[in-house]
């Protein structure tokens, strides 16, 4: 999926909704805010965003739910109003209709959780898949045990065989817990995926947050099976301190009990968290992670995968021992760090052209139709090489320019400035984690 193209939808989405608004077409309105809210949502999550954007379209989200709340209740209104004035209809009939509002009337508070919550439903998938995920064999393996094997096969999960019900990632930072998370949305396509950073539920739900995660837990029964992935779990469930807010506290509790299923049927429902600092979990809800995933700094080989993913169809002219020299000088890099690595050097492209004073022509693929060679296209290049015209960027058509390839060159330089991100006592502490209480990714 293309970036901007759920926040393009979104903005659509509610363009339409506020004239439906004003042309006091409310139900159509209140389907379309709720709608958009939801792309909204979406967007934050997996496109690239800056903070102030986020919280912006956070704010402007709720102003949207706020109103759709305000529809909804004066549609509801608007019904009982049309089952009072007419008289046609049996008895039995109207206590039936009475009897449904008093459903909806029974817990409005609770309903309005829910559709706040509904929001957090990835409605669509951010396409991810397990081949674009590199190494993490073994993470993948368990993953797939839990979530793909049991919908696709239901029959070998019966009697004293059941699937996981809570799977923990944790790692340094940048090593791929999030982006798993994001492959298995992607690939369990039967099921309904909740994504909620406890961040998020902390921040902004302060005092709602308990019946929050009571309302995701029943969201998630009623649409199972389903994934509940909670990122950055440590926000929500470190361990338990004397002194801790009391809300706090609540989420906890609130917490141990959904995932413990007394009186709940947690039946085809899997928690997924992802934390970098396992060690200040609470101990009660790491029990409640049956399996625990270390999802280590990539290994060589997964490097070398990696360089490979992130140069894409980019032109280049890296030979694979020159891949698998980068991937041997990048011990001790993340996952993101490698991404940034390739990121900064398949920018010195562009610089190059940029900064060419010189140009000459060369004969290639045109950068509008592949499919047809043209003869005529420029290329930066040294003002001594032959061919050379003296002539900037500014003069090239843009229908003419040829790409300079990535180089080894190109590559060398980013790595030299780029440093990796985790630190050696970090790692010990995930190390000793990990064989306390851990399995190896
Ligand atoms: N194994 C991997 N395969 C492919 N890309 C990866 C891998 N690991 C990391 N990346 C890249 O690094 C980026 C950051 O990864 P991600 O957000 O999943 O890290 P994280 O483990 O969740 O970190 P944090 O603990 O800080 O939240 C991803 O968007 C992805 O492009
Ligand atoms: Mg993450």
């Amino acid at each position: 999926m293309a970036a901007g193209t759920t926040l393009q939808k979104a903005i659509d989405l509610v363009t339409r909704a506020t004239e439906e608004d004003r042309n006091k077409n409310y139900a159509e309105a209140l389907r379309l805010y709720e709608h958009a809210v939801e792309y909204f949502l979406h967007a934050i999550k997996y496109e690239a965003q800056g903070d102030k954007a986020k919280d912006s379209i956070r704010s402007k989200c709720l102003q949207y739910l706020d109103r759709a709340e305000k529809l909804k209740e004066h549609l509801k209104k608007g019904k009982k109003k049309l089952v009072k004035e007419s008289d046609a209809g049996s008895k039995e009939d109207k206590d039936k209709k009475s009897d449904s509002d008093d459903e909806d009337g029974d817990d409005p508070e609770k309903k309005k959780l829910q559709s706040k919550l509904e929001g957090a439903i990835i409605i669509e998938k951010p396409q991810i898949k397990w081949s674009d995920v590199a190494g993490l064999e073994s993470a993948k393996e368990a993953l797939k045990e839990a979530v793909i094997l049991p919908i696709k096969f239901p029959h070998l999960f019966t009697g004293k065989r059941i699937p996981w019900k809570g799977i923990l990632l944790f790692g340094p930072p940048g090593t791929g817990k999030s982006y798993l998370a994001k492959a298995v949305a992607t690939e369990a396509n039967n099921s309904t995926f909740f994504s909620i950073s406890s961040s998020d539920l902390m921040s902004k739900w302060l005092g709602e947050s308990e019946k929050l995660v009571k309302n995701l837990f029943e969201l998630a029964r009623q649409h199972k099976p389903s994934i509940i992935f909670i990122d950055e779990i440590d926000s929500l469930c470190s361990a338990r301190t004397d002194n801790e807010n009391d809300s706090v506290r609540r989420i906890k509790t609130e917490f141990l009990v959904q995932m413990q299923g007394v009186g709940n049927d947690n039946d085809g429902i899997l928690v997924l968290g992802a934390t970098n600092i396992p060690w200040v979990l609470d101990s009660a809800i790491r029990r409640r992670f049956e399996k625990r995933i270390y999802i280590p700094l990539p290994e060589q080989h997964a490097r070398l995968v990696m360089f490979k993913l992130h140069l894409g169809n980019t032109t280049h002219v890296l030979t694979e021992s020159d891949l698998k020299e980068l991937s041997n000088r990048t011990d001790g890099y993340s996952g993101a760090d490698i991404q940034i690595v390739v990121r900064d050097a398949l920018m010195e492209p562009v610089r190059k052209v940029q900064s060419a004073t010189h140009f000459k022509r060369v004969s290639g693929p045109s950068p509008v139709d592949k499919d047809t060679i043209c003869n005529d296209l420029l290329t930066p290049c040294s003002p001594g090489d032959p061919g050379a015209m003296e002539m900037t960027w500014m003069e090239v058509p843009s229908d003419k320019l040829y790409e300079p390839p990535v180089t080894m060159a190109d590559m060398q330089k980013s790595l030299s400035r780029t440093k990796p991100t985790v630190n050696e006592d970090d790692l010990k502490k995930l190390q000793k984690f990990t064989e306390d209480f851990g399995q190896e990714g």
